[in-house]
């Protein structure tokens, strides 16, 4: 049977918990864990830039003992007009034992899972999901809390664009925790209500019950045309500015899953005096998030690749 990671929908508690303890273990000891995938080569296929997730793969494949290799799009064949299909039958015909993959197109893997008979791993699909991102903020999450159940948890942004968004709240949900997601009514959708998720257009009236406020790249390059005013005035409504923090509960984690645009969604005032307060009055999350990254893809590696593999329960 493939063992793939295409999404957070659907994905039992178990699952999650297995992949969580699995990464806390790594953390604890990794030279256990380098030679776990030795012999495997893992292929990244990344149709759309990354930093983050592109390096925190490799990295941890690195940390197993794996080879990664890098599909080099912008002199591969694709210019000459290969289809997708094409492309990742011909790298699997070359005897790769995983693709990362990351696209435009939502959904895409769903559709290449058919095809392939080499697990497939979700780096981002469109506005549809980024698993390893929502896996990773768990990870960050539980290193403050011991559990999710009944946290509040405020998502603020361009909730319509988000794949980090729907990734998180299937997660989160089935951990028990709260969500309410925040924004403009042009960028937040009312279909996640029926899921019983809270949404609000205001965020002053919602940050002072967050236990963890996640803040959301307002993704320029997919934005159409007049969906914000400008991005001044999103940063007036919508921003985390120095002005705000004081409606920060004491304890507050304050989260985003980079790259962050300082002066839009928080302002460098903002970060700078979150960044010089005390944990217990709040705390900046965005570097152990990145941390964050290794060593849960590398858990994942290892739990879809590695000899005590599962497949993900949903
Ligand atoms: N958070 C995230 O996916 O970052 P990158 O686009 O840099 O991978």
């Amino acid at each position: 049977m493939t063992r793939h990671m295409l999404g957070l929908h659907g994905v039992t508690a178990e699952s999650l918990g297995m992949i969580m303890e699995r990464a806390w273990r790594i953390r604890q000891n990794r030279r256990q864990y380098r030679e776990k995938l030795k012999g495997k080569l893992i292929a990244a296929l990344f149709f759309e830039p990354s930093t983050r997730t592109k390096l925190s793969f490799e990295l941890a494949a690195h940390w197993l003992g794996a080879e990664f290799i890098h599909f080099p799009l912008e002199t591969s064949s694709r210019v000459k007009g290969e289809s997708l299909l094409d492309t990742i039958l011909t790298v699997t015909a070359m005897g790769v034992d995983a693709l990362i993959i990351r696209h435009s197109n939502s959904g895409v893997l769903e559709w290449l899972k058919e095809k392939v008979d080499v697990p497939l791993i979700n780096a981002g699909d469109g506005a549809h999901e980024h698993p390893t991102q929502a896996l990773l903020d768990l990870h960050t999450m539980y290193h403050y809390f011991d559990s999710l159940k009944d946290i509040e948890v405020v998502m603020v942004g361009d909730i319509q664009h988000s794949r980090v968004v729907r990734s998180s709240i299937w997660a989160l949900k089935t951990l028990g925790a709260r969500i309410t997601l925040v924004g403009p009514p042009s960028l937040l959708p009312r279909e996640f209500e029926q899921f019983g998720i809270s949404i609000s257009w205001r965020l002053d009236e919602v940050l002072p019950k967050a236990d963890i406020v996640y803040l959301l790249r307002i993704q320029q390059e997919r934005q159409q045309k007049g969906l914000l005013p400008s991005l001044a005035d999103y940063t007036r409504q919508f921003g985390l500015t120095a002005g705000r923090l004081s409606l920060l509960k004491p304890g507050v984690l304050v989260m985003h899953p980079g790259p962050v645009n300082v002066g839009v969604e928080i302002t460098a005032e903002a970060l700078q005096l979150l960044r010089s307060w005390p944990r217990e009055r709040a705390q900046v999350c965005i570097e152990h998030q990145v941390a964050s990254g290794v060593v849960v893809r590398a858990a994942l590696l290892d739990y879809l690749l590695g000899e005590e593999s599962h497949e993900i329960t949903a």
